[in-house]
């Protein structure tokens, strides 16, 4: 979800105000995905490399998440909502990890949308985390699969088994991958706009996927027809 400090300097406002533009974007985003009936959605909300900035800004967004859990946690359950957060949390305040475990408990039996938050999250450090898990467990590494290494990160120890993602998405005209969901997205396809995410609209989001499901996806194969 990038391009929300660019937002708050276009509109001369404090960064954090463009976080908050970002939130209600958002908002809006996870709606629209439920509706499409999209099943999955992960959003990258804090790097793992974000604590890089300014105290003011790294508290401003963490108390975000207690507004945003405040404001939509009913409306999350009513639409069925599942969430998963992909990152370790403990060490945000104390007011965050409450209202991130409130907000996770109160939808664990959903089953609609699993909505994942990659909050402290590095794809890079997941990996690492995957590959300890293992060593930790004594596996042997002859025996050790691919499927071994996907079954220890975040996304394959939900409480729902959640997929490689088929559709990255980057706003704000940035093209690279910032260290998001490095091992799932080896086969992703990916879209960038230069539109600043608390711009990103459902209709630019809905002409995306429409323009994904035209996309002939091989896998390193070849396709259906010229076989
Ligand atoms: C992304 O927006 C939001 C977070 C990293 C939390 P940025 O804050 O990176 O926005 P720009 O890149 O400065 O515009
Ligand atoms: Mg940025």
């Amino acid at each position: 979800m990038d391009g929300n400090g660019r937002w708050a300097k276009a509109h001369g406002v404090p960064r954090v105000m463009g976080h908050n533009a970002g939130m209600q974007a958002m908002k809006k985003i996870v709606i629209a995905t439920s509706n499409m009936g999209i099943k999955y959605l992960t959003v990258y909300a804090f790097s793992t490399e974000n604590w890089k900035r300014s105290t003011e800004e790294v508290s401003g967004i963490f108390n975000l998440i207690v507004k945003y859990v405040n404001s939509e946690l009913e409306e999350l359950d009513e639409n069925n909502v599942h969430i998963n957060i992909f990152g370790e949390y403990d060490m945000l305040p104390k007011a965050s990890v409450d209202a991130i475990n409130k907000m996770v408990g109160r939808l664990a039996d959903n089953d609609g949308l699993v909505f994942n938050i990659a909050l402290n999250y590095g794809g890079r450090d997941e990996i690492l985390r995957s590959v300890k898990a293992l060593i930790a467990e004594g596996k042997d590494p002859d025996g050790l699969t691919e499927d071994d290494i996907s079954k220890h990160l975040y996304s394959g120890s939900a409480h729902f088994d959640v997929p490689d993602p088929d559709l990255i998405i980057r706003t704000s005209g940035e093209e690279r991958m910032s260290n998001f969901l490095t091992w799932q997205a080896a086969y992703s396809e990916l879209m960038f706009t230069d539109t600043l995410w608390p711009d990103f609209a459902p209709e630019e989001y809905a002409e995306m996927i429409e323009s994904y499901s035209n996309r002939d996806r091989r896998f390193g194969g070849r396709k259906e027809a010229d076989k």
